[in-house]
């Protein structure tokens, strides 16, 4: 039986609702465990033979932790069956949306030395009541600018979960 990792880098929660989607539909097959990036301990590397990175983007960037972390274990991860992801909201665009076409994942992935086996970019959520005032005005001139929802009453999830789905079927098919 595989001993799946999931590794997650997440602010307002939305990477751990996909990490845990993903946790799911694997659960099935592997014993799956998922632990915030930060948390993730040498013993906890070592007792995996499959390890997944989610993240999430903030202005632009991914937390630096993420870029660190991996670094850091660049060998252990390329021992590994190995995948990563990202969420942004840019990738809410179909032009956007893929990892040819998210620039997010592309800056990533050239400021990195890992290539990870599989990698995608799944589209987030935007939960304008739960921000602070300036996170909340300036997300909203972004998505103004950007032809995206504005009204700061509601919430909206781009996120395409039967893509999610694929990418936990693309692991699944990895380590089988
Ligand atoms: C303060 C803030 C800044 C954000 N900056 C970006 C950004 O620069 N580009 C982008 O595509 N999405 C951006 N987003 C959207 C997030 O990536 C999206 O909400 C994602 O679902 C957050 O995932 P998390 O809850 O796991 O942190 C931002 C969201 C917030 C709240």
């Amino acid at each position: 039986m595989s001993n799946i990792l999931i590794l997650y880098s997440t602010t307002d929660g939305h990477t751990l609702t996909i990490c845990k989607r993903i946790e799911n539909y694997l659960n099935q097959k592997s014993k799956v465990s998922l632990i915030p990036l930060t948390e993730c301990t040498k013993k906890d590397l070592d007792n995996s033979n499959t390890i997944i990175i989610g993240a999430s983007i903030r202005y632009g960037k991914h937390n630096p932790k993420v870029k660190e972390f991996i670094d850091n274990n660049l060998e252990i991860l390329n021992d590994k069956h190995n995948a990563f992801f990202t969420v942004n909201v840019v990738a809410r665009k179909s032009t956007k949306n893929t990892p040819q076409t998210n620039p997010y994942l592309i800056k990533f992935l050239n400021s990195i030395f890992w290539k990870p086996d599989i990698v995608d970019v799944f589209a987030g959520r935007l939960d304008y009541p739960s921000l602070n005032f300036w996170d909340r005005q300036i997300i909203r001139l972004i998505m103004y600018i950007t032809k995206g929802p504005t009204d700061l009453k509601k919430t909206y999830e781009f996120t395409d979960w039967k893509r999610v789905e694929e990418f936990a079927l693309k692991i699944f098919n990895l380590i089988k």
